[in-house]
């Protein structure tokens, strides 16, 4: 019997050597072909809203993420004694101030009733943030972008998983099926399940993550996260019911602003061990700990809801590549992001005849 045990113990511990997995810290793992699939993708992205808009002689959207809650103004305050670890980029100065930008928005292709089930977005956008930026036409900019959603784990892992979706998607439901199913695509189903099916009570009350990993300085990789906490006590706020009108997201919004200011926390969470915190696969959720290291407060505003402050928000480009080197996007996700963002933001601005440019001041 105990032999057994023992034997037992031994084939344990020998699978898990062999199951030693070999990524490294802090380091990203491209794959050769990969930009072939994220030319096509930026292509079809481009051709879906030239389709959807352009040739209907309509205003162009985004192709995900069409329908803004609202753009109000926020301000995001670096702490006091935040680990030097993390001092890096808009870290690097205890107390920093930066103006800011928030757009919310709903994920799915189409602008929807808000009470439909469908993944909620925030896009931040920091001003006055000067050093080099990432993104090569635009490396004076002042502007460093944080864009997230309301999920931890996003829904697909690689690009070619993206490029397939958007094809199958457009394609119809049951060839989407087949190819989920036949490709054991269980883990995505899942995550799809819990990214793609939310309903929220009130875009300022509800918690974002960025899902994919960014660079905090040369040595550490983050995810964040920005968590609604009451903005005296500090206590993480929980969401509230959802409402029952077309637009009810704005309509709270807008109450939320003009009543009083509400705030969020700006976290992070470091990559410890790249095989249990995977740098190229958003799928799985990170579990390390979360720090502090800013306050983001929106003050008491009036939502400016008239055509031309709609025009605005929609007028923003965000990106994460819109970002110091401090703050570099990384995985393949996120290399996909930098040519699919670019592309159709300047697509819709140049259809829209908006020009592109970074906002300043507000
Ligand atoms: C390969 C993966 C992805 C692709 C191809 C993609 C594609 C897009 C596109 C085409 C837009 C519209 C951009 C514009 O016209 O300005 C967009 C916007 C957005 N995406 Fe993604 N996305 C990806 C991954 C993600 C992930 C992982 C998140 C969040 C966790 C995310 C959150 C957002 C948000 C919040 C916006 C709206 C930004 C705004 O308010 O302007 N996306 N995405
Ligand atoms: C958009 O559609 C028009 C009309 O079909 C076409 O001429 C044009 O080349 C398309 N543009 C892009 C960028 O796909
Ligand atoms: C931090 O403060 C120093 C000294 O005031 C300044 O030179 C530097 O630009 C600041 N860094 C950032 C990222 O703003
Ligand atoms: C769009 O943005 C650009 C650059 O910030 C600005 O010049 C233009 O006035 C904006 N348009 C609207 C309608 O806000």
């Amino acid at each position: 019997m105990k032999a057994h045990i023992l034997i037992l113990l031994l084939l344990v511990v020998t699978f898990s050597f062999c199951d030693e997995c070999k990524l490294k810290l802090n380091k990203e793992y491209p794959e050769p072909e990969e930009q072939v699939d994220v030319k096509e993708i930026a292509a079809l992205v481009v051709k879906t809203i030239n389709e959807t808009y352009v040739q209907k002689g309509e205003f162009v959207r985004r192709d995900a993420h069409p329908k803004a809650h609202g753009c109000p103004r926020a301000i995001f305050k670096v702490l006091d004694n935040i680990p030097s670890e993390f001092r890096h980029g808009i870290f690097t100065n205890s107390s920093q101030s930066y103006k800011a930008y928030i757009r919310f928005s709903n994920g799915s292709p189409s602008v929807n009733h808000d009470l439909r089930p469908d993944s909620r977005g925030f896009a931040l956008k920091l001003l006055g943030v000067h050093g080099k930026k990432l993104l090569e036409d635009e490396q004076d900019a002042t502007t460093q972008d944080f864009v997230g959603a309301n999920k931890p784990e996003f829904f697909l892992s690689t690009t070619s998983d993206y490029l397939t979706f958007f094809k199958m998607v457009r394609r119809g439901g049951l060839d989407l099926i087949k190819w989920l199913i036949g490709g054991q695509k269980f883990r995505e189903v899942n995550a799809a399940r819990k990214f793609i099916f939310t309903v929220i009570g009130n875009v300022l009350s509800t918690q974002y993550f960025s899902a994919t990993p960014y660079r905090l300085g040369p040595e550490v990789t983050v995810k964040w996260s920005v968590q609604p906490v009451d903005c005296y006590t500090g206590v993480p706020v929980s969401d509230r019911l959802p409402g029952m009108s077309n637009d009810y997201l704005t309509e709270r919004l807008k109450e939320s602003l003009n009543a009083e200011e509400t705030c969020f926390d700006f976290l992070v969470q470091k990559q410890e061990n790249a095989c249990e915190q995977p740098m190229e696969d958003p799928v799985t959720e990170w579990t390390t700990p979360f720090v502090r290291l800013a306050r983001i407060t929106v003050p008491v505003q009036e939502l400016d809801q008239s055509e031309e402050g709609k025009l605005f928000c929609e007028n923003l480009s965000f990106s994460p590549w819109h970002s110091l080197e401090a703050h570099q996007p990384l995985g393949n996700v996120n290399r996909a992001r930098k040519v699919v963002y670019r592309a159709t933001s300047s697509f819709r601005h140049a259809q829209n005849h908006e020009p592109r440019v970074e906002p300043k001041e507000w």
